[in-house]
């Protein structure tokens, strides 16, 4: 006989977190940014996106087939919130970039921009390759939310101070893989 607890727990799972912002509004504003960035980096035979693990891996994947010039991929790996969502301000690295960046042009491609901790510290890493250049680019962004001054070059979505989950970001890694941005209270706010 199957166990009540685990029935109500499989009800709860089912349900989709609220859209913020739609699969058809995030692929609009991909290109979109595809499109500025293409022409910025117009005259560069040698950009490297370096995508933020995991959170970035969905956009950077859209976004990297969306440029219309040269471009190569790199990973970057770090940790802050570890499973939950209140931000230890407290940023480790947990892999660094393989391949040689050195006299090439960055740009770091992240996910979401909340505290600033975690882009700072990946600025600081990056720069300490050596590169021609560095650029930021981010899906979301929480403008209201920034602890420290870090610029932000390419900017998705301002969004405000709430968790979201979905197109790559999860809550303790759920919702990762939903196509649309959707809102959630977690359980530690
Ligand atoms: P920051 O250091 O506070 O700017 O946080 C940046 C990192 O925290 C992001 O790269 C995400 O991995 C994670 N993060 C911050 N806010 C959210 C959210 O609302 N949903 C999912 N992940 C988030
Ligand atoms: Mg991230």
């Amino acid at each position: 006989m199957l166990d009540r607890r685990f029935v109500c727990e499989s009800i709860v799972e089912q349900t989709d977190p609220p859209v913020l912002i739609s699969e058809a509004d995030i692929q609009q504003r991909v290109l979109e940014l595809a499109e500025q960035i293409s022409a910025d980096y117009a005259d560069c035979d040698q950009l490297v996106l370096v995508g933020v693990l995991k959170g970035s891996f969905i956009f950077l994947a859209d976004l990297s087939r969306a440029l219309s010039i040269p471009r190569t991929i790199e990973f970057i790996a770090v940790s802050s919130y570890e499973t939950g969502s209140v931000s230890s301000g407290a940023v480790r690295l947990i892999m660094d970039v393989r391949g040689n960046i050195e006299n090439k042009h960055v740009l770091i491609v992240e996910d979401i921009v909340d505290t600033g901790h975690t882009l700072k510290y990946l600025l600081r890493i990056i720069h300490s390759h050596g590169p021609a250049s560095v650029r930021t680019c981010t899906l979301l962004h929480k403008a209201e939310c920034a602890e420290v001054d870090v610029d932000v070059d390419y900017i998705g979505f301002n969004i405000g101070d709430e968790w979201v989950v979905g197109y790559g970001l999860d809550y303790a890694e759920r919702d990762r893989t939903l196509p649309y941005i959707g809102v959630i209270t977690p359980d530690d706010r």
